[in-house]
């Protein structure tokens, strides 16, 4: 089990380790979803929106992420979507190594717990993070590499960000294959 301390569960309810994202959050955005989820969607960080309402993936990422779970026949509150860090960075800029490195821990104990078929990691901070090497998100979406996480196999399929796909047309049918590939992997029908 990795150095969790401070967590409830799965929740982190305090946490002073990035100086930055103490003072740039308004809250700690934590994991929702089931805790023995069959896919874990991993994104960077929460936004805006994430930040005020405590919730991953509720802004315009969200919407584009939920039409394709609806797609594919997984629904929102049957999968697991969590970040690679809490707090929401200064004016949105990507986490820094220091603050990947910090919320590791807890996403290691929530990715360990939950033990899932697959954790898709959305984009390219959470593949690289994961990982731990380049990535190349739109060239490998859709492919999977196994880690490990303390004693647990993890299968990563690397997409692309929900995100992308709002300001690149082209990367939709990337988005959606990869998505229909998760669900395939759960047996969900789309
Ligand atoms: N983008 C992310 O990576 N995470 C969120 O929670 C929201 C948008």
């Amino acid at each position: 089990m990795s150095d969790s301390a401070g967590m409830d569960g799965l929740r982190v309810e305090a946490c002073e380790k990035c100086a930055d994202l103490v003072e740039s959050r308004s809250r700690i955005v934590n994991g929702v979803g089931p805790d023995d989820a069959d896919i874990v969607f991993v994104g960077e960080g929460p936004g805006a929106n994430e930040d005020e309402q405590g919730e991953p993936f509720v802004g315009r990422s969200g919407d584009v992420l939920d039409d394709a779970l609806d797609t594919h026949g997984l629904r929102r509150s049957d999968v697991r979507i969590t970040n690679c860090v809490r707090c929401r960075p200064p004016e949105n800029r990507d986490p820094s190594n220091e603050e990947l490195a910090n919320c590791r821990p807890y996403l290691d104990a929530e990715l360990e717990a939950i033990a899932p078929d697959v954790v898709v990691a959305l984009g390219k901070v959470p593949a690289q993070h994961l990982l731990e090497r380049s990535v190349a998100v739109t060239n490998e979406a859709g492919t999977i590499e196994t880690i490990d996480v303390g004693e647990t196999r993890l299968d990563v399929l690397i997409c692309v960000h929900p995100a992308a796909t709002l300001y690149d047309r082209s990367q939709e049918s990337t988005f959606e294959n990869t998505i229909e590939k998760a669900a395939t992997i759960v047996g969900a029908e789309g």
